[in-house]
């Protein structure tokens, strides 16, 4: 079994981790991001869930992939990890208990930029520092919500949402200098 569907199945005895790992991303912040990032060529969406970020990015007339590791009835049904592709775009939502192995995946399998929602507080950790040094794919701005974004499934408030301070995370290949922080 391979890293990533160890991570997905390991508490898994049936189907609830897969649903638990599920929150779609409002739209309205993914149009937050593109109003204030310009992404050049495709957008791969590596785990695009029932597509909430794949159509805000369609909408604006780009060319999409998307994939996720459960069949949600929406787009390939593949393991990130495994998956022999590389965009030049890679935005997603991850399930964020794996975010950092999403991120240093996503640093293999993009050509441009990397654009990830996850909470402020993935800013911290000792295991993440590494990450964040990299210089050949380093952290290029951080779009921090001022206010809390409120996370919906099938129009039902989901637990603790609204408690959480989340952030869009851009990486960019080659960038040179300090990562930038903004405020949305
Ligand atoms: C927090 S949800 C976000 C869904 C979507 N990105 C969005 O923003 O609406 C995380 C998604 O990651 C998917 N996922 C988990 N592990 C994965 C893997 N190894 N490869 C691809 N997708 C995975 C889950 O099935 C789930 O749909």
């Amino acid at each position: 079994m391979t890293k990533a569907l160890s991570i997905v199945g390991s508490s898994r005895s049936n189907g609830e981790r897969e649903k638990d790992d599920f929150y779609p991303t409002p739209s309205y912040a993914v149009d937050k991001l593109l109003k204030r990032e310009v992404f050049n060529g495709n957008i791969w969406e590596c785990a695009c869930g029932e597509g909430d970020i794949s159509e805000v990015f369609l909408k604006n007339g780009f060319e999409v992939r998307s994939s996720d590791l459960i069949d949600r009835n929406y787009g390939t049904v593949e393991n990130f990890f495994e998956a022999d592709y590389v965009a030049d775009n890679i935005v997603t939502n991850p399930p964020f208990k794996y975010a950092l192995e999403f991120v240093n995946e996503a640093k293999k399998k993009s050509n441009g930029k990397i654009a990830m929602f996850l909470k402020t507080v993935f800013l911290e950790s000792e295991k993440r520092k590494p990450m964040f040094e990299d210089k050949e794919f380093p952290l290029k701005t951080v779009y921090q919500f001022s206010k809390r974004v409120t996370l919906y499934k099938d129009g039902v408030k989901m637990k603790n949402s609204g408690m959480i301070a989340y952030a869009w995370y851009v990486w960019e290949k080659g960038y040179c200098g300090k990562p930038t922080i903004e405020w949305i």
